[in-house]
């Protein structure tokens, strides 16, 4: 009797202090960039995230709670990104099933194809990318409802968390102060009121940053479910925003607004299963293009960050991403030939004039230059059920449209840039499209966001994604690359420097480390060489045997957690 009490003592106390007991303050928290974990990982954009996410696992929640968790405490800890004005794609195992769910913005029912271009015909790009214009139907609250079916605890504690910090503040990073400064231009343009973004002095590390308004629309949402966005007090307040910045989003556009489940996009590299996400995103299909075209040019025999390995990767990236121009758009408004464009024999024919020697040529046509920016957030959970959810989501730029919902301080999406406002002219990430991805009404925009798993022998063994708008792809492809064939270790698949190409502009990025004898030879093949600031913040969680090997890009204010 006595040794029960005894081990039940320690049992009671084991889960108190060890499990479900953990306290997470807001004021104090660090970053941590890898771990392993025997139980259950969340990596994402910001500590606060991915420490919530996880005590849902602890309360008893799987990935699916955690996902919840983390996508509304990003929300408040990382309005450059995390949303509830946006929209997202969620990748996800449970048991033996894979689910895809699309829960994209889209254009609103008044919107048309011509609705950015000045008398002239010239594409107006304010107007696409920033103010209320800008801003599709936003997705995210519609998406997490959806994934309400797989969890396991109530809403309203999946949601308290994001309410608290909102209410009651958290300490800004000094990159989150940063970021704020830069912006403050924006927010005083494209707001009628004070925004909780701006203050008189310039932000600092560790200023509390308060959201009350948002506090008090989160509360909506956990009191009336989806109405408490779609409809009564929040879609007014949306609907007045609008009114002031000459958007057109309606009550009908909101009320209307339904997450989809998408067949999730399956292939195999090497014997390995990759899951990704079909369209509206482009990301899911360019991953597996890529792996494709290289999958029998022994890649696992060229050395990581050589010329032989970067020049293959290249041109089948430039492939790619000229079928992503004209292929691409909405598969409920446009035929979009997926199984053609991921078949052996396409791909093998898109190879075919493949030459190791020297640069192909791109079209000459309407380059454009990308912008760097940190725009879109992943998320990449794994529970001790084997549950795996991969989760990207975006207001597209870094803080949308800069607008916030006066009344209800949430930040809107500038989604609409996504589309392919005039044939052949470049979004604000150089891309070009074709009318697959012309704007029409209640249409979803093309996207790059590349939520991805992949499975070995069945089992998990990775769950991947990152930001960055059109270099969404490649930093996926090079990060399962770098792992299955360059044997690199996930710490350094993820954190060692990246390269893209887009085929238009017809010019290779690289981060400003990476390996200058490979740049200098494949500038005298014929490459045109740029540099960029960062490509991506890739989230990944590595599964070997019975242990969580999760690293956050060393980016960003990027963290992990786990148990
Ligand atoms: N807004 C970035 C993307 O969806 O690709």
């Amino acid at each position: 009797m006595k040794k029960y009490s005894i081990l039940l003592t320690l049992f009671i106390c084991y889960n108190l202090l060890g499990q479900n007991n953990q306290v997470i303050d807001p004021f104090n928290y660090s970053i941590s960039k890898n771990d392993t974990f025997s139980k259950g990982s969340v990596a994402s954009a910001h500590p606060l995230a991915s420490l919530y996410g996880v005590k849902m696992m602890q309360e008893g929640g799987n990935a699916f709670d955690a996902a919840i968790t983390s996508q509304l405490v990003l929300a408040v800890v990382y309005p450059a990104a995390g949303n509830i004005g946006g929209g997202g794609f969620m990748v996800a195992k449970t048991g033996n099933k894979f689910l895809a769910l699309d829960y994209r913005e889209k254009a609103p029912s008044k919107a048309f194809e011509q609705m950015y271009w000045d008398e002239n015909g010239n594409p107006i790009l304010e107007k696409s990318q920033k103010s209320a214009l800008a801003s599709g139907v936003p997705g995210t609250i519609a998406g997490i409802f959806e994934t309400v079916q797989f969890t396991k605890l109530p809403f309203k504690q999946l949601i308290q968390p994001a309410i608290d910090v909102a209410e009651n503040g958290f300490a800004i990073t000094e990159r989150e102060a940063n970021s704020l400064n830069k912006l403050a231009v924006e927010f005083k343009k494209y707001n009628h009121h004070i925004t909780a973004f701006q203050q008189k002095n310039n932000w600092q590390k560790g200023d509390t940053l308060i959201q009350k308004e948002l506090a008090n629309t989160l509360k909506r949402i956990r009191d009336f479910g989806l109405k408490g966005f779609y409809e009564g007090e929040t879609a007014d307040y949306i609907v007045k925003e609008m009114k002031k910045g000459n958007g057109i989003i309606s009550k009908e556009d909101l009320k209307n607004y339904k997450a989809v489940w998408r067949k999730p996009l399956i292939t195999n590299y090497k014997g390995y299963e990759i899951v990704g996400m079909p369209p509206p995103s482009s990301g899911g299909i360019i991953v597996a293009q890529l792996l494709k075209m290289v999958e029998d040019k022994n890649l696992d025999s060229k050395i990581f960050g050589s010329t032989e390995s970067v020049q293959l990767m290249i041109e089948a990236e430039r492939r790619a991403y000229a079928d992503r121009a004209e292929h691409m758009g909405d598969p409920d408004f446009v035929k979009v030939p997926v199984e053609t464009l991921i078949s052996n024999s396409y791909l093998k024919e898109r190879m075919k004039d493949y030459d190791s020697t020297k640069a192909s040529l791109s079209k000459n046509i309407n380059a454009g230059s990308i912008k760097e920016s940190e725009e879109t957030t992943h998320i990449s959970i794994i529970d001790k059920e084997g549950n795996m959810v991969a989760i990207t989501t975006t207001l597209n730029d870094s803080y949308g449209s800069k607008t916030v919902v006066a009344g209800a301080g949430f930040l809107l999406n500038n989604e609409m840039d996504d589309f392919s406002i005039k044939p052949g002219v470049p979004n604000m990430y150089g891309a070009v499209g074709g009318k697959a991805n012309a704007i029409a009404p209640n249409k979803r925009m093309l996207s790059s966001m590349t939520p991805t798993l992949v499975l070995k022998n069945k089992k998990p063994f990775l769950v991947v994604g990152t930001p960055g708008g059109t270099t969404i792809p490649t930093s996926v492809f090079q990060s399962i690359v770098n792992i299955i064939d360059f044997n690199l270790s996930a710490f350094d698949a993820v954190n060692l420097p990246k390269f893209h190409h887009q085929w238009l502009p017809d010019e290779v990025f690289f981060e400003k480390d990476f390996n200058k004898k490979t740049i200098s030879e494949l500038a005298k093949m014929g490459y045109t060489i740029k540099y960029r600031e960062a490509i991506g913040r890739v989230e990944l969680l590595k599964i070997n045997n019975n242990f969580i090997e999760a690293v956050a890009d060393k980016r960003g204010d990027d963290s992990v957690a786990g148990y």
